[in-house]
């Protein structure tokens, strides 16, 4: 059988992990943060597949198999219409490119809002199926019960609170949250819920600057922001809006290069040397000995 490429199966999850490399654990990141204190901020990607996973791991504390996926990878309008389907499917490509990060799976809307039994279920699923280290779900202080229920049940629950983007339709968009005193009090309050309920880390997402910061100061678990601020505990950012990928980005997204400009380039090069018959060239094609 011949493949594209060569997976490093020596290095995933089904396999031993080479010595001396050991995956990053959730208790160990739990713990960068002490008393109020992160000497070493977090860094998180997303990750959607196996070969995305091997380019960003040696990079990375921890990798997301984000539910962005919905948008970035199926062209979905929005985060809402994606399955635990997908969610397992890509969970396990990403765990199996991966040794050194933590990989955390996002639970999809609609997995878990209903009863903490309900997310058990499913993040219980996820864990058994992708042998990911833990799972995210969204929303502030009505998801402490859940949150406190997965984790006395051995499920590392990240939280996520301010712009939760699976609330799109409650929310009318994406802008920023925390401009109102009554909101900036509510993520606050939101991020003490999760943090009291057990959450080993939480993602704040598009707040303004010093409720991000002041969320950070009032939780004891590592806050990661993405459109929050560099104060937080550590950062993360879909990968493909950071590489390039996409034209339009929200404003909390630095591009570190250029990927889309790349992959276009090389597929008008592709087909302007098949249109010219310059490709396949004598090494790329067999010849009778
Ligand atoms: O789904 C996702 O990628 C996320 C990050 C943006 C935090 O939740």
């Amino acid at each position: 059988m011949s493949t594209t490429f060569q997976l490093d199966t020596a290095t995933s999850r089904a396999n031993p992990t080479p010595a001396p490399m050991k995956r990053l654990t959730v208790p160990a990141i739990r713990r960068r943060k002490k008393d109020g204190v992160t000497v070493e901020p977090i860094v998180m990607l997303t990750a959607y597949t196996a070969r995305q996973a091997q380019l960003l791991d040696a990079h990375c504390d921890l990798l997301l198999v984000g539910d962005s996926l919905g948008q970035v990878i199926y062209g979905l309008p929005s985060s809402v219409p994606v399955t635990l389907d997908m969610m397992a499917a890509h969970g396990a490509a990403v765990v199996r490119g991966s040794y050194h990060a933590v990989v955390i799976v996002d639970m999809p809307f609609g997995a878990y809002e209903q009863s903490p039994q309900q997310a058990f279920e499913s993040a219980a699923r996820l864990l058994k199926e992708t042998g990911c280290a833990g799972v995210k779900l969204e929303g502030g202080a009505a998801m402490a019960e859940t949150v406190a229920f997965l984790t006395a049940r051995g499920i590392p629950v990240m939280g996520h609170v301010g712009l939760t983007p699976q609330a799109v339709n409650l929310l009318g968009g994406y802008n920023a949250r925390g401009r109102s005193d009554a909101e900036a009090d509510k993520i606050v309050a939101d991020a003490k819920a999760l943090d009291d309920a057990g959450a080993f880390a939480i993602v704040i997402e598009g707040v303004v600057e010093p409720i991000a910061i002041a969320a950070t100061q009032a939780v004891a678990c590592p806050t990661i922001g993405i459109g929050g601020s560099a104060l937080c505990d550590g950062q993360v950012l879909v990968t493909e809006d950071m590489c390039g990928m996409f034209d339009r980005v929200p404003r909390f997204v630095k591009r570190y290069a250029d990927l889309a400009g790349l992959i276009s380039g090389a597929a008008g090069s592709y087909a302007a040397e098949v249109r010219a018959r310059t490709f396949p060239g004598v090494e790329q094609t067999y010849q009778p000995k």
